[in-house]
């Protein structure tokens, strides 16, 4: 599997599932863009990484919910890289409360970032991809997109919102060489489900059929995949990476 020299952008990849894609992509030959919105240490740490693998790399700071900072961004990239061909839709944020205590403000944090931030760096990646008459779009879902989870309205929201997105636009981009899939992870060991309650993940943990919580790679292999010609005939799925929680 190679997708040697092709251009990478992943969003939010200072740190979690997209650090781990970022360096996997680069792994498997590409060159990678990388943005993150406020942890510059780890953004540059993710950089060195993947230039001591011999690739090309560089980081953007960029907040995906605001259209300027995407729009400079890729405008940036494009000078430097000479283009885009492969978005990984990846940075997200989650703001859990019950729909009673949930503040507007955090209803509305959640989409801006995970639902309208996915629409900003794909609307504007989508421009240069179009005129390359080539592309890949992978965006990270949730398997609370699919189930909906009590204390999660507005991240469920916003990752649903993903799935309705991405098979649109894989029907509208499929014509221009484009192809558009989701990747719905389970529980994936990072950050933010770090700050769970340990009786939660202790919980969860007995849901899911092969004992373990994933790992960051687990998602990264599947990118790696999809971002490859081995999947050229795929376009608008949604692939599950759970550990067998939704069987
Ligand atoms: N972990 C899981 O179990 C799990 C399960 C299902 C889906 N997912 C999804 O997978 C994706 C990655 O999750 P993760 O667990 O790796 O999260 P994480 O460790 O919290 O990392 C989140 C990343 O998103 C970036 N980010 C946050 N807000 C941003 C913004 N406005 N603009 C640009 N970048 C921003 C962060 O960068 P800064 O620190 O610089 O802000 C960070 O690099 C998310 O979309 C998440 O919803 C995760």
């Amino acid at each position: 599997m190679s997708i040697e020299d092709k251009i990478a952008l992943v969003t939010g990849a200072s740190r979690g599932i997209g650090k781990a894609t970022a360096i996997y992509l680069a792994d498997l030959g590409a060159n990678v863009a990388i943005n993150y919105s406020s942890d510059e240490q780890g953004a540059m740490s993710v950089v060195e990484e993947i230039r001591k693998h011999g690739r090309k790399s560089k980081a953007f700071k960029a907040n995906v919910s605001c259209m300027e900072d995407v729009q400079a961004m890729m405008d940036e990239i494009r000078q430097e890289f000479g283009g885009l061909d492969i978005l990984v839709n990846n940075a997200g944020i989650t703001k859990d409360a019950l729909l009673v205590r949930m503040k507007p403000e955090d209803w509305e944090k959640v989409i801006d970032v995970n639902l309208n931030g996915v629409f900003n760096c794909t609307k504007s990646a989508a421009r240069i991809m179009m005129r390359q008459r080539r592309g890949n779009i992978i965006n990270i879902s949730s398997v609370i997109g699919l189930t909906g989870n009590a204390g999660q309205a507005n991240y469920a929201a916003a990752k649903a919102g993903i799935i309705g997105f991405s098979k649109s636009i894989a029907k509208e981009l499929a014509s221009r060489g484009i192809r558009v899939n989701v990747v719905a992870p389970g529980f994936i060991q990072t950050d933010m489900t770090g700050m769970l309650p340990q009786n939660i993940k202790e919980e969860l943990l007995s849901k899911i059929p092969l004992g373990r919580y994933g790992d960051p790679m687990d998602i990264a292999h599947l990118v790696g995949f999809l971002a490859s010609d081995e999947s050229s005939y795929i376009t608008g799925q949604v692939i599950n990476v759970d550990g067998g929680i939704l069987i």
